[in-house]
């Protein structure tokens, strides 16, 4: 047993010294330092051996355990300082890691788009109220009290006289009461309407409004500011078609299309193979509106528009599921 002892005692040292990684290390010690391993094995036989040579083989195999133990120690702190040398070795030559940086939310990317458009044109951006007066949102809109219109919109009530805005057309009125003609304004923001989540609803979506007051304005001025609109949104070819239309505050209304940007008028899925989607609504501000806000209908007329920002967004980057601005999914935001 002696003999064996020192056997497994060579064979111990002449295999930790071609070690090189701490696996190999680890593999060593279970091989001969473990509970099952070689050297406990052996002590465990102890018991075979007569007695009066019990002792002194007990030493060796204690004191070959406690020489291997060193050994392995002196093994792991070589190996680990040969890590550490290697993670520190520096190649000045390879190029830099560059910080994960930040950047726009889409919708904040195509809100920024489309008011940077009109900013162009001389439009001035103005934010406004989210929760809002009935009256505001609806009355000074021309939708009378009980009108059916009101039923186009599901309206998230705060109180009787109070909503969370369902359309930014609210600022046509915060605008115009505060301010003479000649007026060119657009209001981004949030709408709320109590519809449930789908790949085309959300409770909470973005708009912008756009309106222009002053001596003169046309129909044919409406139609080439959209017109430049969607040519520098999407691209110079993109044709656009207005569709007679109902809103309560502007007369004529007209609900804007663009040629289908996924299939260029074939038709396909996206447009219910009509080659034209719905971007917006749009008309001349109704005479109305303008009583309640002192402008004089004989002197003065206007345009309105409004648009959805998803929508804008998901026909620019060919996005079907509306739902996806809203998760926060990192793998779909770093694409932007
Ligand atoms: N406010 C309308 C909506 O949310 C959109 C709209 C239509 C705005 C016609 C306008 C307009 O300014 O003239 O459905």
């Amino acid at each position: 047993m002696k003999e064996k002892l020192l056997e497994i005692k060579e064979q111990a040292i002449g295999e930790l010294e071609s070690i090189q990684d701490i696996s190999g290390l680890e593999k060593f010690r279970v091989t001969y330092l473990g509970k099952k391993g070689l050297i406990t094995s052996m002590m465990k036989r102890l018991g075979e051996l007569p007695p009066e040579d019990r002792p002194e083989i007990g030493k060796l195999a204690n004191q070959i355990k406690t020489d291997l133990s060193g050994l392995f120690e002196d093994a792991h702190g070589r190996i680990e300082a040969k890590g550490t040398e290697e993670e520190f070795y520096l190649d000045i030559t390879l190029p830099g890691r560059e910080p994960a940086r930040g950047h726009l939310h889409p919708i904040s990317r195509v809100n920024r788009e489309i008011c940077n458009i009109f900013m162009k044109m001389g439009f001035r951006v103005v934010k406004g109220p989210n929760v809002e007066l009935d009256y505001y949102n609806f009355e000074a809109l021309n939708f009378p009290k009980d009108h059916p219109a009101r039923d186009m919109q599901d309206t998230f009530y705060i109180s009787k006289k109070v909503v969370l805005r369902t359309h930014t057309s609210n600022m046509q009125i915060r605008v115009m009461e505060s301010q003479s003609p000649p007026v060119s304004v657009i209001a981004p923001g949030k709408v709320y309407r109590s519809d449930s989540a789908d790949a085309s609803h959300a409770p909470m979506f973005h708009q912008v409004e756009g309106f222009l007051v002053d001596k003169n304005v046309t129909f044919a001025d409406l139609k080439g500011t959209l017109t430049s609109f969607v040519h520098q949104m999407f691209d110079r070819d993109t044709a656009l078609r207005f569709r007679p239309s109902f809103f309560p505050f502007t007369e004529p209304s007209a609900e804007v299309d663009i040629q289908c940007v996924i299939c260029r008028g074939e038709g396909c899925r996206t447009c219910s193979q009509t080659g034209w989607l719905e971007i917006l609504g749009a008309g001349m501000i109704d005479p109305e509106v303008y009583r309640f806000v002192d402008y004089d209908p004989e002197t003065i007329s206007g345009f309105a528009f409004g648009m959805g920002v998803e929508r804008i967004a998901m026909l620019k980057y060919g996005i079907d599921d509306l739902q996806l601005f809203f998760k926060n999914d990192m793998r779909f935001l770093r694409q932007f």
